[in-house]
């Protein structure tokens, strides 16, 4: 029994997150705070700069989502933080606050994997009518993460394929930022997508037929590399940032097809991570669903990329089960499901 709101912290790449959650699920209040513009000089996320920006910053949004729902710490049923994997000085960040508040006003601690708040999003409550059963195939398509994961019940996780080198929203990044485009190049990419030409550059379609769902983008970002010479006018860049996202979302059905061969009895697809705010990526994938006679569930963007409201709910899952992690958990930069 949860006798209380739970806080969810989220602190592990350059999203400062904060959430209160009811025991039943509800969201209850969410706060996050974007490091973009720290990093954004640097062309990427700077993890000693993160760590520094989540320190000064996390205390004030555990305040604000208490404050808005109107409760003190004393009132909560326990707390939630990212434990790993990520960026190891905001992990500790995240977690230190999170077991100090823990200590502090004796409540039960849960450190959370980043990857398994990802994986079950989707079973929030109201986000999918009559919720969303075990198993399911969860399709992780972020900066850092590029992954096909079978969802098999609470703490079981079988990853059936990941990328063998770039992570689907890198390739976006780094193509874009050989296009011209602003980081993080993913959304400035589809925009500039949304008036090209796919058909007019040919790039080749990595992993595209093979068997598995393992995933490359090296060789498609080396292909835009070699294309931007002969690029002259807006429309050239606008037809090259088209056929990058269109062979992108092709391959991604493609793997995501193969995933769904791996987990007979799957209730649904599920997406999660930045790369899912991608309409031609979801338009590939729900059509993959559908031929697979499942549903695509994707979550609100602002719950599929970085946030602390899937933390609380990870956290309120695994207090439900009975499990809770003791005071002396080490953060894990690398932390697989
Ligand atoms: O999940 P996320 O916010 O953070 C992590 O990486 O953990 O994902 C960010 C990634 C970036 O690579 C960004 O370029 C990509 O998601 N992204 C997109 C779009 N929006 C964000 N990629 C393609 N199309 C988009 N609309
Ligand atoms: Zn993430």
């Amino acid at each position: 029994l949860i006798r209380g709101p739970v806080l969810g912290l989220e602190a592990s790449c350059d999203e400062t997150a904060t959430a209160l959650l009811a025991p039943d699920g509800t969201i209850l209040a969410e706060a996050v705070r974007s490091q973009l513009a720290e990093h954004t000089p640097y062309g990427g996320v700077v993890p000693e700069i993160a760590a520094r920006a989540h320190l000064a910053h996390l205390p004030a949004l555990a305040d604000q989502v208490m404050r808005e729902a109107g409760i003190g710490p004393a009132d909560l049923g326990g707390i939630a933080a990212t434990a790993g994997p990520g960026l190891i000085g905001g992990l500790i960040v995240g977690a230190t606050f999170g077991k100090g508040m823990a200590i502090a006003h004796n409540l039960p601690f849960v450190a959370v994997n980043h990857l398994e708040g990802h994986a079950l999003t989707a079973r929030l409550p109201g986000l999918v009518e009559g919720g969303v059963d075990f198993p399911y195939l969860l399709l992780l398509l972020s900066g850092g993460h590029c992954q096909c994961v079978a969802v098999e019940g609470l703490g079981r996780y079988r990853r059936l394929g990941s990328t063998l080198d770039d992570a689907v929203g890198e390739a976006f990044d780094k193509s874009a930022k050989l296009m011209g485009l602003p980081w993080p190049g993913g959304p400035a990419l589809e925009k500039l997508a949304a008036s090209g030409d796919p058909t007019r550059f040919h790039l080749p379609r990595p992993m595209l037929g093979r068997p598995g769902c393992d995933f490359s983008f090296s060789g498609l970002k080396t292909a835009v590399a070699q294309s931007i010479p002969k690029l002259a006018t807006d429309q050239d860049r606008a037809d090259l940032a088209a056929a990058f996202q269109r062979v992108v979302a092709a391959v991604l059905a493609d793997r995501a097809r193969n995933a769904l061969g791996m987990l007979p009895g799957a209730t649904a697809m599920v997406v999660a991570g930045g790369v899912a705010a991608n309409q031609s990526v979801r338009a590939a994938l729900a059509a993959e669903a559908s031929r697979a006679g499942l549903p695509l569930i994707a979550p609100p963007i602002r719950l599929c990329t970085d946030n602390a409201v899937m933390i609380a709910w990870a956290g309120i899952e695994r207090l439900r089960a009975g499990w809770t992690d003791p005071l002396d958990h080490a953060p894990r930069p690398r932390w697989p499901l």
